[in-house]
């Protein structure tokens, strides 16, 4: 019996990665399908800006190479510009780095079919997939169009050549697995247009909002995933050949309050963990209160579109100056309270308005 079971997958990665169940299960079973040779679904995240995407490829890669059986398996992860720049053409590049990571995987003793095997079973992840557009508006986007092409190539291509040590050998491509991603920013945009306007929907009415703290606010209740449609991507400047080859595409949560004082906390890596490591070295110790937590995640989920990213922000405004001087007149406990971050926000509002 094969030793992972999606759901021991899933239960990884949900330790780094909060609020995109659907996604992570997803990713899940199609690595797990694709470990033990069953056809898997290649994926395709789309998902706003700090909401995730490469922090999910980040941890499943990390999960595959630190894992039992994961530690067969052979994924490399890169930057959709790095396909469009790529001079030889074609993923080689790509392939290459999987050949690389093929001999440290399986050692000095194995034959150079058997590393073509690993190299032929990968993993790859692309980020920022949305950057390699075949257009921009009218305008036709060579660098995009040759990197959509070179990944096209490699997902269907069964005699794919590239170098290795000076000699042309050949790899069939077309069983590896793809997981993409990208923000696809004008697409958010322009569904969202379509949507207000209720083109072919009811007009979008905006709803009041009443965060945990308390405070209310007008938002339109627009989800990405309840509007798009293929056409969306194709006039976004992705080909209908490229998006037909994800049988997947999954559409990241825009991450709620809860969410973001949840990835402030709870992660290994943390925001808040990683300062309370700086201050341990101080003999600090540093707490921080509910009310506090509260504030913080209210106000990044205020800035909009920074997802979580907006919550290091918020969270410099309140710790910077303490960083300083972090055992200020001996002192051991610094506790965080709603104040503190209340006041930082409110300077940032006065610094705003001059
Ligand atoms: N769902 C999440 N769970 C845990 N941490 C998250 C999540 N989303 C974002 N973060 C945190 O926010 C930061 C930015 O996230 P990430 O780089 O994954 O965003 P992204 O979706 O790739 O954005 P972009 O489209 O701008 O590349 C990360 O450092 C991570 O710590
Ligand atoms: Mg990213």
């Amino acid at each position: 019996m094969f030793p992972l079971r999606p759901k021991d997958v899933f239960d990884e990665l949900q330790k780094t990665v909060l609020g995109q169940d659907e996604a992570i299960r997803e990713i899940s079973v199609a690595v797990v399908k694709h470990l033990v040779g069953h056809p898997a679904p290649n994926i395709l995240l789309i998902g706003n800006s700090g909401s995730g995407k490469t922090t999910i490829m980040r941890a499943v890669e990390h999960f595959l190479m630190r894992s039992g059986v994961g530690g067969l398996a052979n994924v490399v992860r890169i930057n959709a510009n790095v396909l469009a720049e790529e001079r030889a053409g074609y993923g080689k590049l790509l392939l290459g780095r999987l050949y690389d990571n093929a001999k440290s995987l399986m050692g000095a003793g194995a034959s150079r079919q058997e590393l073509l095997g690993s190299v032929a079973s990968g993993i790859v992840f692309i980020d920022e997939v949305d950057k390699i557009r075949a257009n921009v508006g009218s305008q036709p986007n060579v660098r995009g169009i040759v990197a959509q092409e070179a990944l096209l190539t490699l997902m269907e291509n069964e005699n794919v050549e590239f170098e290795v040590e000076g000699e042309t050998v050949s790899v069939n491509s077309s069983g590896m697995l793809f997981v993409t991603g990208g923000a696809f920013e004008d697409l958010y945009d322009s569904v969202l247009r379509r949507a207000v306007i209720g083109q072919d929907v009811q007009p979008m009415k905006p709803v009041v909002v009443v965060s945990a703290s308390g405070e209310v606010r007008e938002e339109l209740p627009f989800q990405l995933r309840e509007y798009l449609k293929y056409d969306d991507l194709f006039r976004y400047g992705m080909t209908p050949q490229f998006i037909s080859r994800f049988e997947s595409i999954v559409v990241l949560n825009d991450l709620t309050e809860k969410d973001l004082s949840r990835i402030f906390v709870e992660p290994d890596a943390s925001i808040f963990r990683t300062s309370r490591e700086y201050f341990t070295r101080f003999g600090v110790d540093l707490q921080i209160t509910r009310g506090a937590l509260v504030a913080i995640a209210w106000d990044a989920s205020r800035q909009k579109r920074l997802g979580a990213r907006a919550l290091r922000e918020t969270f410099r405004r309140v710790i910077r100056h303490l960083e300083f001087d972090p055992n200020d007149g001996g002192q051991r406990v610094i506790t965080i309270d709603e104040e503190m971050v209340k006041s930082s926000m409110s300077n940032r509002e006065g610094a705003l308005k001059r």
